[in-house]
Order: C-alpha cells, then structure tokens, then sequence
C-alpha cells in the first residue's frame, strides 16, 4: 500500500508478546523486561542522535573500572538502562561495564532475570560521529539462593535472551530468544517510535569474503592469527579478502551477521585475554552469532561454553561466517 501507514506493522512488542504464547507458562516477565530495555534504547538513540548539540560529546571527568576515561554518553546510557530495568520489576542483579560491581536489585523490585550489559559500545567512536551501540545478554535466577554475584558468573549457554542496538544511520535492534528461534532485527520508526520488523531469522552467510580485526596490533599477534590474516591477503589462497574494522563491535558484528566473514580481537602479548569482555560484549555476540548459523570462538573453546570466574574479565573472540571462523580454529588446533 503506498503512501498509506502500514494498519499492521509487526512492532518489537508484539513480536515478543506473540514469542511469549509459545513459551509454556509464560507470565510475561521477561516481555515486560524487553520492552524496558527498548525504551532505554529509543532514550539512548535520541540522545546519540542530538549529542553534537547537546554537550554529549567529550569526556565524563571519571575512569570506569576498565581503566577507560568514561564519555558523557557513556554514563548517559549506563544510568538509562540502570533506571529502566530497576524499574520494570523483572530483574534481581545487574552487570554493567560502568559499574565496578554487580548492582542487586533492592527486595520490593525484584523480579527473576539477571541481565548483563554494555550500555554504550564504540566509545571512542562518539565525537567522530561513527556508529556506537548497546548489547545486552539476559538470564533467568533458577534458585531460591540469595542474588549474588554467582548468578551473573553463568557460562553463555544459560543465556535465555540476547541483543544489541545499532546506532548507526538508522537505529537497528537484533534480537533473539534462543533455543533455536533464529536472530530477528527491528528498525526504529521515529515517526510513531516503535521497533518494526525488517529482518527475519537472520542467517550468517556459510563463508564471507570480509575479515575485521585491527591490523595495528599485528606486531602483538601469536603464529595462528598471524598466519590466518596472511592467507586472508594472499591470492594462491583465493580472492584476498577485504579488511574492515569500524572500532565499535557492535558495527561491526552487525556487518559480519549480515554479509559473513570474520570478526576477531584476539589475545596478544601484551593483553593475553584480549580485550572485548566476556559477560556483556563476546556471550551476547556469539549467542547470537551461533543462533544465526555462525560460529564464536576463543579459538580454542565455544564462547558460550567459558564459565565466567568474575564479572569484568577478558575474552579472545573470533566470530562469524562457519568456515572463515573455523579455518583459524584450525590454525589453533593443527591436526597432527
Ligand atoms: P566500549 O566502547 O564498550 O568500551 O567497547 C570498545 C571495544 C569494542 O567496541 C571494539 O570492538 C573494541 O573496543 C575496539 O578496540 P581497539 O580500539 O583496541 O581496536
Ligand atoms: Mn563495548
Ligand atoms: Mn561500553
Ligand atoms: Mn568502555
């Protein structure tokens, strides 16, 4: 229908109220939980967009507990997010990168989900105007223990929902809910400020012809990486492939999802578990990566199956397209 406003447009909402109906008991808890997150996403994508204007950009004046000099969007999202999950009464524990320590939920707020996050992703992208985004990964309590950190320290398995928002030149949410439904993706509609389906069970392309990783570093690499970036230039091993890196994992990803190759921050010398950490940025990416048909790796272990030991740490990651991510699995693990 052109020029008419769509009657019936499958928003974020009613996607996952309609997901709701297929999981057995469902008491709309975790709909609830999604729907507080979007509104931190659309709170979040307005500041980004008018930040330049508004005084967003620059610095913060404090150092998160990665030792990262915060940025005003920075502790913008972070209190965004903390504010809308607190009040949505659907979570016992939070974990943020801002935040040095998990933040429990006080008793009369307290609902089932644990949910770890990175509220704003590709800081250092923010005063270039270069895409920034939010990912999330969200677990339920199964015990009647007291909320402790134990409950955020679950390997990516045990994830019951993931996602990220892309603030880029439209503001884009992947979303899946596991156990085989497929990665859906929603684009904000600014005009009536809903989430509208646009790509449905998105599937990672087998083999890609895009590596991303940042070839800075390449003096830090091990053998394996190393080799695997040689060959990605080297024409006796195909057509050479192209190199992107946008800086913000959240971009690029979101390319790798949706036209295949590789994305990698790997260990090196100087950061022998890399960089990207494990709870809020590589659990989320490869649960959603593996949901979609691809792989996530240490290169020496699934994502999904590193139990956690504490909140913040560090993580090797190579994700995307099964066979550009399993030919550096294979560098890692020569077959003798
Ligand atoms: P954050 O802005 O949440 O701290 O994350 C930044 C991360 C990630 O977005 C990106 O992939 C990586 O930093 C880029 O690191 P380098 O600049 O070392 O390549
Ligand atoms: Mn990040
Ligand atoms: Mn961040
Ligand atoms: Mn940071």
């Amino acid at each position: 229908m052109s020029g008419i406003l769509e009657t019936d447009c499958l928003t974020l909402t009613r996607f996952v109220l309609a997901q709701q109906a297929t999981f057995p008991g469902a008491t709309g808890e975790l709909t609830q939980l999604l729907n507080s997150i979007q509104t931190a996403v659309k709170a979040i994508s307005s500041a980004v967009r008018k930040a330049g204007l508004a005084q967003l950009y620059g610095m913060a004046g404090n150092t998160n507990v990665q030792g990262e000099d915060q940025k005003k969007l920075d502790v913008l999202a972070n209190e965004l997010f903390i504010n809308m999950l607190k009040s949505s009464f659907t979570t016992c524990a939070l974990v943020s990168e801002e935040n040095d320590d998990i933040i429990l939920i006080e008793p009369n707020k307290r609902g089932k989900y644990i949910v770890c996050f990175d509220p704003l992703d590709g800081s250092s992208n923010i005063d270039s105007n270069i895409d920034i985004g939010s990912i999330f990964a969200i677990y339920k309590k199964t015990d009647t223990a007291d909320v402790s950190e134990k409950d955020a320290l679950k390997p990516g398995r045990e994830v019951v929902a993931a996602g990220y928002a892309l603030y880029g030149s439209a503001t884009v949410m992947m979303l899946s809910l596991g156990k085989g439904r497929g990665v859906n993706g929603f684009m904000l509609d600014p005009s009536i400020g809903e989430f509208l389906l646009t790509d449905q069970n998105i599937k990672v392309p087998e083999k890609g012809k895009i590596y991303s990783i940042n070839e800075g570093y390449s003096y830090l690499w091990d053998d394996a990486v190393t080799e695997y970036v040689r060959r990605k230039k080297d024409p006796k091993f195909g057509k050479p492939y192209s190199l992107r890196y946008v800086g913000s994992m959240v971009a690029d990803v979101h390319r790798t999802l949706k036209y295949g190759g590789s994305f990698i921050y790997p260990a090196n010398k100087e950061s022998p578990k890399g960089k990207l950490r494990l709870l809020y940025e590589c659990i989320p990416m490869a649960f959603l990566m593996e949901e979609a048909g691809g792989l996530a790796t240490t290169g020496r272990q699934k994502i999904l199956d590193v139990v956690p030991t504490s909140i913040h740490q560090r993580c090797p990651i190579v994700l995307g397209s099964k066979q550009d991510v399993q030919e550096l699995v294979d560098l890692y693990n020569p077959k003798v």
